[in-house]
């Protein structure tokens, strides 16, 4: 019985050799850095203990040392890590119900934002919402997301716009973090984006509010160390290639590592960009330049896969299959913001990668864990289940990764451990 696993604690094993077991149909291992393999073993043993992996490889192959440790049985279900969200903009004031029904009656997105809408109506409630109401508002969204089987999570800033609503809502990730790490609970991992959009106060001033990133935010969130990535929207209604060059620069120069939203609604040169600031990862890229795919594959830059965007903004998906092929990690992510990505079903992002990024469904798995993972930086904790990570996996009730992405339903997550001990979990 699997569910025996409920009474171990992190500090009930201390001596080596002791921990638990579990013993499953298929666990992904996904040592291969790049390419297809996910890595599955049939009749898999995973061996933990307290928060740590061990071992994990064949049943027949489990050596001595491990045998005598308590068991928890699977039951045949398919273990894999722990699900890695590394794109998410989770504090927000308010919602925008209003703008998904005028795009089903056929306005766009960008008219919608060039009318005051979209990241702009968001703003006006994030700046008018406390951190407190903030607060409340992201942590029952976050058990919420937990309870899908996500054990880390990138969250962004972008909505406030002023010195003061950014690090209102760069505090609220922060306390978050501190009480997940508290508990022993999820990774979280925060990004500055104050370059999302140019708000109105500086509509005529674009380089007032550069000036303001550059010079102000950048210096006081690195000072309080309120994020560790520093990312920006470039395109047309945004910013352009020069400005983000100039922002991102600025951020690495305090410590931020880059990331870029990318070539979403227009190429617009973001990847390439991305690669020549050595970004950690480059976002969206539905219009990608094959240039710019030569280019983060050479500097190594992941780039990370959005179709709940292109699904709610009925814009084309990203065709992912150049990208993959050319050697380029491509992780997927929700992109979890009450405008252009309303859902936070990783699960079903995987599902869409498969069907409309071309992705295989090990490709989306490793997209969703380990390639996620190296989007946010953390691929030497988790992402994985080898020895050495921290025990963040999930026991699906699937036959294996194409059986669960093809026959797509809401109920396939039965256990979640993280860092070594069973969470609550929804169904996915
Ligand atoms: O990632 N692309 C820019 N930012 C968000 C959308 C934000 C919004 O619509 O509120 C995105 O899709
Ligand atoms: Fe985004």
């Amino acid at each position: 019985m699997y569910t025996c696993a409920d009474g171990h604690s992190r500090n009930e094993h201390s001596r080596v050799g002791e921990g638990v077991q579990s013993r499953s149909r298929q666990a992904p291992m996904e040592s291969q850095e790049r390419g297809e393999d996910a890595g599955a073993i049939p009749n898999a043993t995973l061996v933990w203990e307290g928060e740590n992996i061990l071992w994990v490889g064949r049943e027949a192959d489990l050596p001595e040392l491990y045998k005598g440790m308590e068991r928890v049985d699977a039951n045949g279900m398919m273990a894999v890590p722990g699900f890695v969200d590394c794109h998410t903009h989770l504090c927000f004031g308010g919602w925008r119900a209003d703008e998904f029904e005028m795009r089903i009656r056929g306005r766009s997105y960008l008219e919608i934002a060039k009318a005051g809408g979209g990241i702009l109506s968001t703003m006006r409630a994030t700046r008018e919402a406390t951190e407190e109401e903030l607060f409340e508002k992201a942590a029952g969204l976050l058990e919420e997301i937990r309870a899908l089987g996500v054990t880390a999570i990138e969250c962004k800033s972008g909505y406030g716009l002023s010195i003061e609503a950014e690090l209102k809502q760069l505090r609220v990730y922060k306390r978050l973090r501190d009480r997940e790490r508290e508990r022993g609970g999820m990774r979280i991992v925060s990004t500055f984006l104050g370059a999302h959009t140019v708000p109105p106060e500086y509509k005529e001033n674009r380089r007032g509010y550069l000036d303001l990133v550059i010079g102000e935010m950048i210096p006081q969130v690195a000072e309080e160390g309120l994020a560790d990535f520093c990312d920006i929207f470039v395109e047309e209604s945004a910013f352009t290639v020069e400005e983000a060059r100039e922002v991102l620069l600025a951020g690495k120069k305090a410590g931020l590592r880059p990331k870029v939203h990318a070539d979403q609604l227009s190429a617009g040169g973001g990847a390439e960009l991305a690669a020549e600031v050595g970004a950690v990862s480059a976002d969206h890229l539905e219009h990608i330049s094959r240039g710019g795919i030569r280019a983060m594959a050479e500097a190594g830059v992941v780039a990370v896969t959005l179709p709940i965007a292109s699904l709610y903004t009925q814009q084309p998906f990203l065709n992912a299959r150049p990208l993959a092929d050319a050697g380029v990690r491509v992780a997927v992510a929700t992109d979890f913001n009450p405008g252009s990505a309303p859902s936070f079903d990783l699960p079903l992002a995987m599902m869409l990668a498969c069907n409309q990024s071309r992705l295989t469904p090990a490709e989306a798995l490793k997209g969703a864990t380990l390639y996620a993972a190296q989007a946010i930086g953390l691929e030497q904790e988790i992402g994985s289940l080898e020895p050495g990570k921290s025990a963040d996996f999930l026991l699906l009730n699937a036959k294996n990764v194409n059986e669960w992405m093809y026959h797509y339903k809401g109920s396939r997550l039965e256990v979640a451990y993280l860092r070594g001990v069973t969470q609550p979990v929804t169904s996915t």
